[in-house]
This record gives C-alpha cells, structure tokens and sequence, in this order.
C-alpha cells in the first residue's frame, strides 16, 4: 500500500543538515522515460538563491543519475531518518546503467506533480532544476581537495533546484 505524504509549509520544515545527509544519507531520485533511478548521496544541503528556497546536491560525471539529470528538469531529495541504510548502500554501489535498483530492493515509486519520489522515504524535497555547474579544479584553493577526492579528475556537478514542495510522511 502507498504511504500518505502531505504538503508541509517550507517555514515548517525544521531539518538539520548536517545530520541528515551526512550521518542518515539521502537518495537523489531522477526518471526518465518511466525508468527511475535512485542514488545515495551524503554531500548536499539547502539554503537561499537566485530569491528562490533551494536544494543543492553534487553529483560526480560519471554517474548514470547525472546523464537522467541533464535529459530532465526536475529531481527529488528523499530522507528515511536513519533507516534503510541497507538499502542506501545498495543504490550507492550499483549503478542504474546496470540494475533496477528500485525494483531490486522493492521500493515503491510515487509521484508529486509528476517528479518521481521513493515510497519509503518519510521526508522528501521535490526540486524542478534550476543550474548545473562543474566543480572546476582551478576554483579549488584547497590542494588537499584535490589529491582527496579527484585523483581519477572525476569531478562533481553541483545542481541547484528550486523547492516545488516538502512533503512528509
Ligand atoms: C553513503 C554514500 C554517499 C554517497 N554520496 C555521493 C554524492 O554525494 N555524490 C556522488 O556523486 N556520489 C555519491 N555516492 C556514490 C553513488 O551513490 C554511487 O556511485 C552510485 O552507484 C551511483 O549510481 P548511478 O550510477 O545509478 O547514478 C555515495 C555513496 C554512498 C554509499
């Protein structure tokens, strides 16, 4: 059975960032042509730009999700308060190129103005995408950054999305 989400007023939305990508982990959902895919990320956060209540998440080139990203407009954030980090490690190993993952681990698909979100989730961010940016080695002061994350120069994308809705479960 589908779960019952409700709209949640933005100034409502009380979420603590750090805890909740870094520690919980979230999914960056995206579909294309009826295929959903889902992938795990843990950097991302959200804030104020361009006058628009924004989320923003950094995705790396080669992706499968950031291909679904730049052939779509929109993406949704999803949050499962700590749980289902089995799965979250499943969708942040596999790539959507190779497997199902949402049929694999069973999740359910919903929609929210037709931008898809995962069933189980229990808070989702639902985006339409406003800007893609390629984090570029010459703006990087910190050498460190560089050696840390990039030795392959598999650099991320940072897209920014504006907040169609927060829904909660
Ligand atoms: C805890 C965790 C956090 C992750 N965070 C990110 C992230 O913020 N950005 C990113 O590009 N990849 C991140 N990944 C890796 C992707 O989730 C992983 O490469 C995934 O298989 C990509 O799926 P796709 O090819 O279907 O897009 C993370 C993986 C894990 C396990």
């Amino acid at each position: 059975m589908k779960h019952v989400f409700q709209d949640l007023p933005m100034e409502m939305a009380e979420m603590n960032p750090f805890a909740r990508f870094g520690l919980d982990w979230a999914l960056l959902v995206t579909e294309k042509d009826g295929k959903t895919n889902g992938m795990t990320i843990a950097w991302g956060g959200m804030g104020v730009m361009w006058d628009k209540n924004v989320a923003y998440v950094f995705v790396r080139g080669s992706r499968y999700t950031k291909e679904l990203l730049d052939s779509t407009e929109t993406f949704s954030v999803n949050f499962f308060g700590g749980k289902e980090k089995n799965a979250l490690k499943y969708f942040g190993k596999v790539s959507g190129r190779d497997e199902d993952k949402f049929a694999n681990v069973g999740f359910g698909v919903d929609y929210h103005k037709g931008i898809a979100f995962a069933d189980e989730s229990n808070f989702v961010v639902v985006c339409k995408t406003l800007s893609c940016t390629k984090i570029e080695p010459d703006g990087i002061l910190d050498p460190t950054i560089l050696s840390q994350f990039y030795p392959k120069g598999d650099f991320h994308y940072m897209y920014v999305g504006e907040i169609v809705e927060f829904l909660a479960r």
